[in-house]
């Protein structure tokens, strides 16, 4: 009898199991290429700069999971790789000086000293970040890092206080960076016109196969939603309780389309397969046509318009003004200011929203033209946008039209599909300053103290 212990055991390990990697899960393509490039990109002036003033670096991690954010900080990519050569990476383990990692959860902070053990500059620390700042004792940090709406997990008011310490806490710069979900995601329409400052459910459920994913038997928790008048109120605040001078450096939407939720039908009536469709683009063996990644959004109309009891507030409160203007009690006041924010952002979000998706559409339409040689449709195109937005939809032009120059066994699932997932996320990492639109809205904000 021929041995076969060996394929046993890999059997019973799971290494031949379903090949469905990248597809679905929690590293999928879309997080990978997308999401970790958004987080990448996003802070990466801020480590050239602490990098130019200091050999290495200290980090702390609020949330820190298992230690994602050591990945995500040692993994950014060099734009000045072509002059220095073998230079990939802005930010290697051995510019770390300290990294600290804290998370409430005691497996989080095992697995995390367990995928580093030997890294002595590395180490994981329990702690709940809705109580003080916990290494207030510790020397000053440089970046005061967060990913993948760990904070969102704290109510308002332990954010702004954990804001205002992290503040104090910063020596002459350092930089603070927020990871928040968006409040006006397409993904929970049904959250749009809620209270801001309320915790609301949500869950991880998108792990779980389709026929699992019913309202009633999932595991929910729940989060803060933010919006960046909100965020913005916040770092103020917390600035001037901390006597701090603060820049907000960067304030961006991440997955606007393509959320986890919106392949879901847990907080909207419709489960859609954008993010399947652009994890298949980005997957190198798949070979699909353009009109997969049509949108219809008709779904969101019911939610567009902000809520009758919102405007009602809003013109009560506007038509006291003056008269509460002599007579008032704080409460009114940040009512009357949370309502003066909170629709002028309501507003300009759908509008983004729209924006984004007609984006998403022209490139899905500049596709189709270019793969029908129709280049009077193409230039309509080309012509109808700004120059941004031009040159990446171009860039779709220039490949096709260039394809004998790939010697690749499949140009369209191995060059034209990852491209065109990499324009659809160039053109939402382009657009203007974030509101709170996609699953994460992200921030960098520059803390210094004032020259004495
Ligand atoms: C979605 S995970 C993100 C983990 C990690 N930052 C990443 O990018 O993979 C959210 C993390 O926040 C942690 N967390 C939730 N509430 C917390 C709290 N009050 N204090 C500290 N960590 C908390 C959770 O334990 C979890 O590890």
């Amino acid at each position: 009898m021929p041995r076969t212990e060996f394929y046993e055991t890999a059997v019973q390990n799971g290494f031949y199991g379903l090949e469905k990697s990248g597809l679905f899960g929690k590293k999928d393509h879309v997080r990978k290429y997308w999401e970790d490039i958004h987080i990448k990109l996003s802070v990466r002036e801020a480590a050239v700069e602490i990098l130019k003033r200091k050999n290495r670096i200290r980090i702390v991690d609020l949330g820190c999971g298992s230690g994602e954010g050591i990945e995500l900080l040692t993994h950014i990519p060099d734009y000045r790789s072509q002059e220095v050569p073998g230079q990939a990476f802005i930010l290697k383990k051995k510019d770390i000086e300290s990294y600290v990692g804290l998370d409430i959860s005691p497996a989080m902070v095992s697995q995390g000293q367990k995928n580093y053990t030997g890294l002595d500059q590395i180490q994981f620390i329990e702690a709940d970040l809705s109580q003080d700042f916990p290494l207030s004792n510790h020397p000053p940090f440089d970046l005061y890092f967060s990913s993948y709406a760990s904070l969102s997990h704290l109510d308002h008011a332990d954010l702004q206080k954990l804001t205002t310490q992290i503040f104090q806490h910063v020596d002459d710069v350092g930089y603070l960076v927020f990871d928040l979900h968006g409040r006006f995601s397409p993904e929970w329409p049904i959250y749009w016109n809620a209270d801001a400052k309320r915790r609301l459910p949500y869950t991880m459920a998108y792990l779980l196969p389709v026929e699992q994913q019913s309202k009633e038997t999932v595991d929910w928790f729940t989060v803060i939603y933010w919006d960046s008048e909100e965020l913005k109120t916040l770092i103020k605040q917390a600035a001037r309780q901390a006597n701090r001078k603060c820049e907000i450096v960067l304030l961006k939407d991440r997955s606007i389309m393509v959320g986890r939720h919106m392949d879901t039908a847990l907080f909207k009536p419709e489960r859609f397969q954008f993010r399947l469709q652009v994890n298949r683009l980005f997957d190198r063996d798949y070979r699909g046509k353009p009109d997969i990644l049509n949108m219809n959004l008709d779904y969101l109309n019911n939610y567009k318009s902000i809520s009758q009891k919102i405007w009602d507030h809003f013109k009560e409160y506007s038509r006291n003004i003056s008269l509460r203007s002599k007579n008032n009690s704080p409460h009114q006041i940040s009512d009357l200011s949370f309502l003066q924010r909170f629709i002028p952002i309501r507003i300009k979000a759908v509008t983004r929203l729209e924006e984004y998706q007609n984006l998403w559409s022209l490139t899905i339409s500049t596709l189709q033209a270019v793969m029908e040689k129709n280049t009077d449709v193409l230039k309509n195109i080309l012509y109808s946008v700004d120059e941004k937005v031009a040159q990446e939809l171009d860039s779709l032009s220039w490949l096709l039209t260039h394809s004998e120059r790939f010697p690749v066994l499949d140009f369209w699932a191995s060059i034209m599909g990852p491209q065109v997932a990499c324009v659809l996320r160039n053109l939402e990492f382009n657009l203007p300053e974030g509101l709170g639109c996609g699953h994460g809205l992200f921030c960098v904000v520059k803390i210094e103290k004032y020259a004495s």
